[in-house]
């Protein structure tokens, strides 16, 4: 392939689970921030992106490489078989790494079988995507479906810097150890030359594993771990939107529709707003409590309020996925039963998804942002209901301590998710929040959001792999 003639820079290949190509199911969009944040590192290196299609093979044409180039990105996508996605996807990725990296331990799944198949398909990845990589190439490993992909590329003779960055949060160490094999899990990390997480506390509970468990030497200030002879640098690096991007999105006819549909349907109400792929990590029942306790509390502000939940569903095919599914419906069911009259319903539960400019309208309609999970390595929707923002009349954000941005947006009003008193409580102080308030938190917030963006994340970490 050739080296790009746009920049002195040697080529990027991205390697990840998912992959943005315009037909991939659940490509760039509400799924998730890491899609729209890779393209925008791509595009200015005119880089490759080595993934999984979403598809599953019809059976023999496991092999089989799609490549395009599309906005200055070639893809390069592979099927997977069924067998394949139900043991790494499903199984190892999502029903053990996912719970027990999100501290939900009582949700996790120990198989041998899975653990197999997510073992086979990093080797298939290693395979299909080593003969696309050249000498110079730099290379990106992403997130925790690929944990072991650096040290299989290396099997192969790959001498490039591989970098690997995890999106979600690094478990305490004494959570970690119930995974069968964590040792080996992690020993595959140490091929990497730079591994990055995106807080200061996840790179911790890492370096204390790697200390206690591993005895590799450590050196906290470096950032670096060294075993058996090789060193590995380990830092944080705290994830942006593509902040350009994101904030024109609001001068779309689409946004601003959808910011007036939200209005006209609202009215007098005071819109509050929560997006969330449907995960049992991202807190949507509890914040739901939290709503029906205010609403506890004070029944006569029940016409002030609509809470609308937009969760697009995702991992259909694990059961945990289901059963989060069902409890808020459940959630929602009463407290619209209890509370609902003929002319107003307090919760409106959406349950699918929408484009970045309908959501840059949702959110600057919206006076109230929630964002409460439980865990979150990062969490992008509390960023982009930053940016989306009407500066002279901002709404406030209530946001999680136990997400990773809540280190960066100390100015939102910080919650306990766990605690439905805490919400309760948050809701009504940002309602009665004076102008003044509300811009200053919003001042010291939107700042962090333009400067610290996806831009800066890439190249933090690009200039630390290069
Ligand atoms: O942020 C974690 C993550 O797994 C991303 O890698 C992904 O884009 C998003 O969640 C959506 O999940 P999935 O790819 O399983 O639909």
């Amino acid at each position: 392939m050739e080296r790009s003639p746009l920049t002195d820079n040697p080529r990027l290949v991205v390697i990840s689970n998912r992959v943005a190509v315009p037909k991939a199911r659940g490509a760039a969009g509400a799924q998730g921030g890491l899609a729209g944040a890779l393209h925008a590192a791509l595009k200015d290196r005119e880089g490759l992106w080595f993934g999984w299609s979403g598809e599953e093979s019809e059976s023999g044409r496991t092999g089989n490489i799609d490549t395009q180039t599309n906005d200055g990105v070639t893809t390069a996508t592979i099927d997977l078989s069924q067998r394949d996605i139900e043991e790494y996807y499903n199984g190892y990725a999502n029903s053990t790494l996912w719970p027990l990296f999100h501290d939900r331990l009582d949700l996790a799944k120990f198989e041998r079988e899975t653990a197999k198949g997510y073992e086979r398909v990093n080797e298939r990845f290693a395979e299909l995507a080593a003969p696309l990589i050249e000498d110079d190439d730099v290379v990106w490993v992403h997130d925790y479906h690929l944990i072991p992909l650096g040290e299989r590329l290396r099997s192969r003779g790959l001498k490039n810097r591989i970098g690997f960055f995890l999106h979600i949060p690094w478990p305490a160490t004494r959570l970690f150890v119930s995974l069968p094999y964590h040792e080996r899990l992690v020993r595959t990390m140490l091929h990497y030359d730079l591994v990055g997480f995106q807080t200061r506390e996840w790179l911790d509970s890492f370096l204390h594993y790697c200390r206690t468990e591993l005895g590799a030497q450590v050196d906290e200030e470096n950032g670096s771990v060294t075993l058996d002879g090789r060193t590995t640098l380990a830092r944080a690096y705290p994830i942006g939107i593509d902040w350009d991007h994101f904030s024109k999105l609001g001068e779309t006819g689409e946004a601003r529709n959808a910011q007036q549909r939200m209005m006209a349907s609202t009215r007098r109400r005071i819109s509050m707003i929560g997006v969330d792929r449907l995960d049992y990590s991202k807190g949507i029942p509890e914040r739901i409590d939290g709503i029906g306790r205010f609403f506890d509390r004070e029944p006569e502000r029940i016409r002030d309020l609509v809470f609308v939940q937009i969760a697009p569903p995702s991992r259909e095919d694990v059961q945990s996925y289901q059963e989060i599914r069902e409890t808020l419906e459940q959630k929602c069911g009463q407290i619209n039963g209890a509370r609902s009259e003929v002319d107003m319903v307090p919760i409106r539960y959406v349950n699918r998804g929408y484009s970045h400019e309908e959501l840059f309208g949702f959110f600057r309609a919206s006076k109230i942002g929630l964002v409460t999970p439980l865990r979150d390595g990062m969490n992008l929707v509390a960023k982009e209901y930053v940016a989306a923002q009407d500066p002279e009349d901002p709404g406030v954000l209530i946001l999680s301590s136990f997400a990773g941005a809540a280190l960066q947006l100390q100015d939102a009003v910080l919650v306990n998710p766990h605690s439905p008193d805490d919400i309760a409580h948050a809701i009504r102080k940002a309602l009665d929040m004076p102008l003044d308030e509300r811009k200053a938190r919003y001042e010291k917030m939107v700042a962090s959001v333009r400067d610290d963006n996806v831009q800066a994340w890439t190249a933090d970490f690009l200039r630390d792999l290069g």
